[in-house]
């Protein structure tokens, strides 16, 4: 794991003073065992139509934060706030309620139900939106709407992330929530789950994503922050980001092997 921090922690505040911010967590702690703090002080914001990318090592508290922010997670010290309202700590049924959708990696579909039925579960809380919601997920994925008997179980590992990113967006999210969707999946695969993801930022829906695939991941990012040891160590633009040659050196070249033709010509300029 990577262990240099840097000098001076990034500020929090907004790019522009009339930027929206949807999305914040102010100095979060969050752990699993007692004493154990996986998440020591971190401060990341969405703003509204932003789609921000959390990159880091392995281990270094991503997945964490998500879970934090939804709930699932024990949050020790910290706030964090949804349109500005505290939800720290509401459980995940009231922050679904609330406007937080949220993909996690692994056993996000149920294989056994159909992708309609799928996607009425992500809307059981108020099933009159299911109509028009369908409507909005199969406008962004007309593949899914086309085959919507077809069970989740027998879909490809691109086409199961695609469901359940439909699902989460079936409540109207203010912020949706994804854990790694590209992993697992191969190159081509993997590229077409990034192309989704920015078109449903283009669609206006607010993102925050966490990825392996940090090179990838800054590529479609407004922003980006790279997580060290349950902190965020770096923040910027995606661009500023994947060009910082600390950020380089310490993260990209590590974490994207397999872009490693990538790595060795980084990207100068812009
Ligand atoms: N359920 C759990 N109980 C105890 N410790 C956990 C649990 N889940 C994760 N951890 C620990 O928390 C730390 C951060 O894990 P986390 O899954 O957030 O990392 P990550 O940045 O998402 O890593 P990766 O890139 O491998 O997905 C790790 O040291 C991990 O062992
Ligand atoms: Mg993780």
């Amino acid at each position: 794991m990577a262990s240099s921090a840097p000098e001076t922690a990034p500020k929090i505040t907004p790019r522009t003073a009339s930027e929206e911010i949807v999305l914040q967590t102010t100095d979060l702690v969050a752990g699993y065992i007692p004493g154990v703090n996986i998440l020591n002080g971190c401060n990341v914001y969405v703003a509204k139509g932003e789609l921000v990318g959390i990159i880091g090592p392995n281990g270094a508290g991503k997945s964490t934060l998500l879970k934090a922010i939804f709930g699932q997670v024990n949050v020790r010290s910290g706030e964090i706030l949804l349109n500005g309202d505290d939800i720290t700590g509401l459980k995940a049924d009231k922050l679904v309620a609330r406007g937080v959708g949220f993909v996690p990696q692994n056993n996000n579909v149920f294989p056994s139900l159909t992708i309609e039925e799928n996607l009425e579960m992500g809307v059981f809380l108020k099933p009159k939106m299911f109509t028009e919601r369908l409507a909005f997920v199969s406008n962004l994925f007309p593949e899914l709407g086309k085959r919507l008997k077809q069970r989740a179980g027998s879909l490809s590992g691109g086409e199961r992330q695609m469901v359940a990113m439909s699902r989460a967006l079936m409540m109207d999210p203010a912020v949706l929530l994804l854990d790694e969707p590209s992993a697992g999946l191969s190159p081509v695969r993997q590229d077409e789950t990034f192309i989704n993801v920015a078109q449903i930022n283009r669609a206006g829906v607010s993102v925050m994503i966490v990825e392996q695939n940090a090179r990838r991941a800054l590529q479609i990012c407004d922003r980006g922050y790279v997580l060290d040891q349950g902190k965020d160590a770096y923040s910027g633009t995606g661009r500023n980001l994947m060009n910082d040659s600390k950020v380089i050196e310490l993260y990209l070249g590590t974490l994207a092997t397999d872009h490693t033709a990538n790595v060795s010509t980084p990207v100068v300029g812009g």
